[in-house]
């Protein structure tokens, strides 16, 4: 107890009550499955950019911080600033990569208005509490003509699964992720208005999906229902074979269905 009472307080051991906190020691393996089957789309989204070797970038809830390093290898003169509530999943040294990695609450803590070129968040504001609020705050964030890019979590390719358990499943885990993080799984679907109620121009937007199946998506999959199996069959009442069954399904190497849509939405501060 003492040791513990000595640790530095990292807001992250809260941050779901300990689902899909970054002490899980299976919490690496599901974020790397999540940057593997995310990052290429968001990659190529980035590149569309008129990105210059100089820019400031920002990466908001970097995670394990792979876009972060992507940034820092096509801005090699500019500055990387990587944040988390926890940077624990961060690679040390933190500069290795040439980006500086920031322990930073996008709900509370401030940037100088003006400080990047580019602000970049995946899979981040639809768990905050004030996502539209902080959504306003960030975009002030950025310096003249810079841009904001989102990219946030829908649930709406599993509203209209045709797997009735998959289906049944699935969305009680978006609301169990309500329940204990406050996610809401539905806000990217209003995407890309709040970036124009920012007052960010050149406003633009475009859904990918991948696949719960053989691939990192299906292992993300996995491995969230496998943190959620005791809310969803406490809380949800979802039967242990049921649960077993749907485990059964999706780590097999036979089930394909849409998982959760990724929402992208764009737009530039104007000059
Ligand atoms: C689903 S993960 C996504 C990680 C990464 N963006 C990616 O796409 O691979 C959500 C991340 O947001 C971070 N996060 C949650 N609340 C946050 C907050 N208030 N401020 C900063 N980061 C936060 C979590 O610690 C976690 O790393």
């Amino acid at each position: 107890m003492a040791d513990a009472a000595k640790r530095p307080v990292h807001s992250g051991e809260h941050y779901g009550q300990r689902v899909f906190s970054h002490l899980r020691p299976d919490e690496t393996d599901r974020l790397e499955a999540l940057g593997q089957a995310l990052d290429p789309n968001t990659f190529r989204r980035l590149e569309r950019l008129p990105m210059r070797d100089d820019w400031h970038c920002l990466e908001i809830g970097a995670g394990l911080g792979t876009t972060a390093h992507w940034l820092a290898d096509r801005c090699p003169r500019g500055r990387i600033v990587a944040t988390d509530i926890d940077t624990r999943l961060f690679p040390h040294p933190d500069t290795r990569n040439g980006w500086e990695a920031l322990e930073h609450d996008v709900t509370h803590d401030e940037f100088p208005n003006g400080s990047f070129h580019l602000i970049h968040a995946r899979w981040v504001f639809s768990h905050l509490p004030s996502r539209d609020a902080d959504l306003l705050r960030v975009a002030r964030w950025l310096a003249p003509g810079g841009w904001l890019v989102i990219e946030d979590l829908a649930q709406f390719p599993l509203e209209s699964s045709p797997n009735p358990l998959y289906r049944k499943v699935s969305l009680a885990m978006c609301v169990a992720v309500e329940k204990r993080i406050g996610t809401d799984c539905t806000w990217a679907r209003n995407l890309p208005a709040p970036l124009r109620a920012a007052g960010l121009i050149d406003v633009g937007t475009e859904v990918s999906a991948d696949c719960v199946g053989p691939g990192p998506m299906g292992r993300f999959w996995q491995l969230s229902a496998e943190q959620l199996a005791a809310d969803l069959q406490h809380s949800f009442e979802i039967p242990s074979t049921e649960l077993d069954r749907f485990l059964a399904e999706i780590r097999g190497g036979t089930f394909i269905d849409l998982c959760l849509a990724t929402v992208a939405a764009w737009g530039r501060r104007p000059e």
